[in-house]
């Protein structure tokens, strides 16, 4: 099976603060972006055909060189981001290659340090024939609807929650038809996928594949990072 690899790198971060967009932040010497190409490189080996990084509008020269040296004999290709994150994948996956490709992973740059099983879990559901996977692991906090007055709705069982990362893994014909749809507020591409009936399956996911967000998330990432060097 061939695979393409996505990854939506051009948001500005503005939760996380500072000048520089989040993916370009550094973590243990090397940017959120350089921690995920390689990691998904490392997990998807043979397989791997083909890269498309989304970027802020303007860097795509110097992400393209930057990312070069990690990505071997794996096409890279960089487009301009757009305004939303659904936006920045669309832009990508215009410029998937069509032809032998049967998985593309979407994988957000801020999940940097994702552990390579997770993204094998998410390959192996596609080969088997999945048309959209999921990483997913259990909340922690109990989970409220709220009305905009800011009054509880109701409180769904906590047992039937999860929380949701990527690289979310989709046949290339699902992962199309999802996104020829327009859909406001989409906070990932699996959510588009189930507007259309597309049977969304879960596979484990792992709280190393957390999304560098808020600042404090920068600490924990060069915690991780430290412990895996030492490993
Ligand atoms: N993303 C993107 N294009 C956008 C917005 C987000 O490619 N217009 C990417 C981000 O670069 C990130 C992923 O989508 O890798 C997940 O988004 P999020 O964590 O929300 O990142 P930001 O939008 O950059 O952060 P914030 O919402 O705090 O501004
Ligand atoms: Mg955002």
């Amino acid at each position: 099976m061939s695979s393409a690899v996505v990854i939506p790198a051009a948001g500005l971060g503005l939760r996380l603060g500072g000048e520089t967009p989040k993916a370009f932040r550094e973590v243990g010497g090397e940017s959120l972006l350089v921690h995920a190409v390689r990691g998904l490189k490392a997990a998807t080996a043979a397989d791997l055909v083909c890269f498309v990084i989304a970027v802020p509008p303007g860097t795509e020269e110097a992400v393209g060189k930057e990312l070069e040296p990690y990505v071997g004999d794996v096409q890279l290709l960089v487009v301009p981001g757009g305004a939303e994150r659904p936006d920045s994948v669309r832009a990508a996956l215009e410029v998937v290659p069509v032809d032998g490709i049967d998985c593309i992973l979407v994988h957000d740059a801020a999940r940097a340090f994702v552990p390579v099983e997770v993204i094998e879990r998410v390959v192996d559901a596609v080969r088997a024939g999945a048309q959209a996977v999921v990483p997913v692991v259990p909340v922690t906090d109990t989970i409220k609807r709220v009305a905009p007055s800011g009054e509880v709705v109701d409180t769904p069982a906590r047992s039937t929650l999860v929380a949701v990362q990527t690289p979310q893994g989709f046949s290339p014909e699902a992962l199309r038809r999802a996104h020829a749809v327009e859909v406001l507020g989409a906070t990932d591409d699996a959510m588009l996928c189930e507007r259309l009936g597309i049977t969304v399956m879960t596979v484990e996911g792992s709280a190393d594949a957390f999304k560098v967000t808020r600042p404090q998330d920068l600490l924990l990432a060069e915690a991780l990072l430290a412990e895996r060097r030492l490993a």
